[in-house]
């Protein structure tokens, strides 16, 4: 039996869990979504400062949760890139430490990774698979040949998904994060296919750019501000309510829906087009990031996996956002397979690419 701690500070949650043979133990998360939402967005400085507060007594509920004691974790998993390196510090700094004192093996993991196996902990991913991951900073296409073996296909030239959808909520004054609230007015609206170019679709790549359609939704709110949305302080019924008052529900929610259309067609275009390129072989399409809790993208991805009689692999929707489940089942895979690192172990910012440096043990 392995028992794993997994690690997650990469940007604003504080993330720890326990994971033994592949299977969940326990989990704690402490997010600090209403601390940057008051600027808008992640502020590095506020976040390193939190984690460092959490951390410990984090910990320690997660221990007490599981009934396990330092002593019998076997190896500390944790996040190293990319993400903001300052935050991603105070994890590294908390797992070099914690492995030291309770004597267990240490292993790096790459969130991205992480991601896309984190759904792994709720069934099994039939290999070799296609992987989206869309997250607030990432958007890339993957061929997963297995759960070590991960190859980048696509990725965006600019922004991410969830940073197109959240600057779309902040230009229509929601609060940070604002996708899921694009995603929740969408429902009251059908597309209209009219209204926004799809993104970056018209060329032969597996790449994406969303920095068009971001600019194309503030330049569509500058010339109609009345979408504009009034105080978010009573929650999302009380948004409705508001909308509702002023007659603009429906025409915000076609607004959304046509945005969150655009998105949806050039991650099902580039998705399409890589299992086109892939040669086949692939059995399973896997949709992992915050993004992947959007309804029309896991419709559409559900849809387009149906037809190719490909296994579409969904997390549950806090399986999607950044959690410790996902590091700890990374690192779990990598140390079964021998693979760990040593106390130079580096954190690698958004940006770098992440190098394969593991020891390996022998087996
Ligand atoms: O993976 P994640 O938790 O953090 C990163 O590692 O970036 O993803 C967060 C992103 C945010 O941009 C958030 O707005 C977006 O996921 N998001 C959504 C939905 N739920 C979260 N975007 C669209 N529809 C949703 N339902
Ligand atoms: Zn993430």
């Amino acid at each position: 039996m392995t028992l794993c701690l997994g690690i997650e500070t990469s940007c604003d949650e504080t993330a720890l869990a326990l994971v033994e043979d592949g299977r969940l133990i326990a989990e704690r998360i402490a997010t600090q979504v209403d601390a940057h939402s008051l600027f808008g967005g992640v502020v590095p400085e506020l976040a390193s400062r939190e984690h460092l507060r959490v951390l410990a007594p984090l910990m320690d509920a997660l221990l007490a949760d599981s009934g396990r004691s330092l002593g019998e974790i076997d190896v500390v998993a944790v996040a190293r890139g990319p993400g903001l390196l300052s935050s991603l510090l105070v994890g590294m700094s908390f797992a070099k430490g914690l492995a030291l004192g309770a004597g267990a093996d240490l292993v790096g993991v790459n969130h991205l990774w992480a991601h896309l196996l984190a759904p792994a902990l709720e069934r099994e991913i039939v290999f070799p698979a296609l992987g989206l991951l869309v997250s607030g900073g990432h958007t890339q296409i993957y061929r997963i040949q297995s759960p070590l073996a991960f190859e980048v296909l696509g990725r965006t030239l600019d922004d991410a998904a969830g940073e197109a959808f959240d600057k779309a909520a902040k230009v229509l004054n929601l609060p940070y994060p604002g996708g899921r609230l694009i995603d929740e007015l969408s429902q009251f609206g059908v597309p209209d296919k009219t209204l926004f170019p799809r993104p970056y679709v018209n060329n032969t790549n597996l790449d994406f750019s969303f920095s068009g359609v971001k600019t194309a939704i503030a330049t569509y709110v500058a010339g109609n501000l009345h979408l504009r949305a009034g105080s978010m302080d009573s929650g999302l019924d009380g948004l409705l309510a508001e909308l509702k008052g002023r007659g603009v529900l429906e025409e915000l929610a076609v607004v959304c829906a046509s945005f969150n259309w655009c998105i949806a067609e050039a991650l099902r275009i580039k998705v399409e087009r890589a299992l086109d390129q892939s040669g086949g072989g692939v059995r399973s399409l896997v949709v992992a990031g915050g993004v992947a809790a959007n309804s029309m993208i896991r419709s559409v991805m559900t849809e387009l996996a149906a037809h190719r009689g490909l296994e579409v692999v969904l997390p549950s929707p806090g399986m999607c956002t950044d959690n410790g489940a996902m590091i700890a089942l990374a690192g779990w895979y990598l140390y079964s397979a021998g693979y760990k690192h040593g106390m130079d172990l580096e954190a690698i910012p958004r940006g770098q690419k992440i190098p394969w440096d593991y020891c390996q043990m022998e087996s």
